[in-house]
């Protein structure tokens, strides 16, 4: 009986949202809309990248699709996304609010925030707390340096073997956050870790499936019990453990004396006391959360590429290795500033961003109002796909912008240059937040583990496979590396 009332009750919203998926006056092109469906039908749940070609190949670079009833358009290439998202950056800098991903967060943290005060205060925010903490004696290079000691463990343990160096990658990249965020890192096994990791990993998945496309759909069944529940259950627990965290910091924290970020978070509630500012503590719990699971998956993913890279171009890595040797020649460690004097690693850091496309699609925005592109209107509430591949492998901005070459960054002198196709922290007021964190990483990480180790392709591993998983952000297949401690350091 339950069951044929929801039946009906789908059945009419079917039919109501029939007349609502009409494309506006004006709209990019698209493939024809059917009711309530939209577009889904033209995509491939696990794997939409060659549908999204297709539609790209027939419709041009602004197209549009339909998520069930709602209207998005695509954009692609350099000179459409640069004009969307900095020339107009007023019109395309929101996000959309009525997802799954919305609802999930509680509306809370700045990944999801839309464009207007609470998001701008938040990000000032955490801009300024980052590059606080790149001062001083604990800078930030010292807490990465104090985190690749651990990766050297883990390396050290294996020479000689084979390792997966996923969950090592993953957990460091975990850790150098959560150093910033709440002042401690956690043993690779560590509960907290692994519980956090688990929830993250599901939830992305399930933000990836069909349910989450019929939740965004379909409104009338988001109070059902269907499988996205789960995701709630999750998320709560994630919160749970944030919320303990900041409860313990209450207890221990000087005030004016911040540890970290959560620190600094306090003393700046305290500062602006109930003066209805938009700093809760609520927010400083998704907040963390936010910066954390930003953090994480994008930069490990990151350093997998590289490696699978390094590894299966072994002159590459030689070449880095050499200049790594002459620029560090009596030093103890690399700083970030070394970066300077070594315009080849420099170049190929860039080019395994460039080559990992590590958040593909972006995250999605939105327009604030009424707007124009390339001649077409986008209404108020479009959302908007900037693709980033797009960009990033655009013939006429590369040199070679189908392959792995590290000549794409460099000019005929052999020094460093950044072509203006280079986005894949994105552009505008959007842009990535921890762009300073993640390229401080990725060079620090991957010169210390190069002048001490050399990665080898094992020959056992049969050809690799450089084809990534596809989700919201790309992952390499898992693989297999040997290590060896160098000779000469
Ligand atoms: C290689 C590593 C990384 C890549 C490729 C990357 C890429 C991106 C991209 C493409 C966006 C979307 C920008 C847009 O909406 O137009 C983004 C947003 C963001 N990233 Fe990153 N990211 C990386 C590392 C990090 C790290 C380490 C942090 C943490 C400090 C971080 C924090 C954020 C935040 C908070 C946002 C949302 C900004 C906003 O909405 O205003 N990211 N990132
Ligand atoms: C999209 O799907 C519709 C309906 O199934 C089909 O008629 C159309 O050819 C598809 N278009 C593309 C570009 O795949
Ligand atoms: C993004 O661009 C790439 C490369 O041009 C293309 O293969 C892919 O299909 C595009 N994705 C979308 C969503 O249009």
């Amino acid at each position: 009986m339950f069951a044929t009332i929801i039946l009906l009750w789908l059945c009419v919203w079917f039919i109501i949202l029939q007349f609502k998926s009409k494309r506006p006056k004006n709209f990019p092109p698209g493939p024809p809309i059917l009711p309530v469906l939209g577009n889904i039908l033209n995509l491939s749940l696990e794997n939409p990248l060659k549908d999204f070609e297709k539609l790209r190949k027939s419709y041009g670079n602004v197209y549009s699709l339909f998520i069930g009833p709602k209207p998005a358009v695509v954009i692609n290439g350099m000179n459409v996304i640069k004009e969307a998202l900095m020339t107009k950056a007023n019109d395309f800098s929101g996000r959309p609010q009525d997802l799954f991903v919305n609802d999930i967060t509680k509306r809370k943290g700045v990944i999801l925030a839309d464009y207007g005060p609470s998001w701008r205060e938040h990000r000032r925010f955490a801009l300024m707390t980052l590059r606080n903490f790149g001062l001083g004696k604990n800078s930030m290079e010292e807490r990465i340096h104090g985190e690749i000691k651990h990766i050297i463990n883990t390396l050290e343990k294996s020479i000689g073997k084979s390792l997966t160096p996923q969950v090592m990658f993953h957990n460091a990249a975990s850790n150098i956050i959560c150093q910033v965020l709440f002042g401690t890192r956690y043993e690779y096994d560590d509960e907290f870790i692994r519980v956090i990791v688990r929830c993250f990993t599901e939830n992305a998945k399930i933000t990836n499936g069909p349910w989450t496309m019929l939740y965004d759909s379909v409104p009338i069944v988001r109070k059902l019990p269907l499988p996205f529940t789960k995701a709630f259950k999750n998320a709560e627990t994630c919160q749970s453990l944030a919320n303990r965290l900041v409860t313990e910091h209450k207890k221990t924290r000087v005030p004016g004396e911040p540890r970290d970020f959560v620190d600094c978070y306090l003393d700046e509630l305290d500062k602006r006391g109930s003066d209805g500012s938009s700093f809760s503590e609520e927010q400083l719990i998704m907040y963390a959360l936010d910066l954390h699971f930003a953090g994480t998956d994008t930069t490990s993913n990151t350093l997998l590429t590289g490696f699978l890279y390094l590894m299966t171009n072994p002159h590459i890595q030689e070449r880095c290795q050499q200049e790594i040797d002459k620029v560090l020649e009596g030093k103890e460690w690399v700083g970030f500033d070394d970066r300077h004097n070594m315009p080849y690693v420099q170049a190929v850091i860039h080019e395994v961003q460039r080559i990992a496309n590590t958040v593909p699609l972006s995250v999605f925005h939105c327009t604030t109002k009424d707007t124009e592109l390339m001649g077409y209107s986008i209404p108020k509430g479009t959302m908007i796909i900037p693709n980033l591949t797009s960009v990033l492998n655009e013939e006429g901005q590369w040199k070679f912008p189908h392959e792995f070459n590290p000549e794409n960054f460099l000019n005929d002198q052999g020094e460093f240059v950044k072509p203006e196709a280079f986005m894949p922290f994105s552009a505008g007021p959007r842009m990535c937040l921890g762009e300073g964190l993640a390229r401080m990483e990725l060079f620090l990480i991957t010169v210390t583990l190069l002048r001490k180790f050399k990665f080898i392709w094992p020959e056992d591993a049969g050809e690799p496979d450089y084809t990534p998983v596809y989700g919201v952000t790309l992952t390499p297949k898992p693989y297999y590396m040997k290590v060896q401690l160098r000779a000469t350091q």
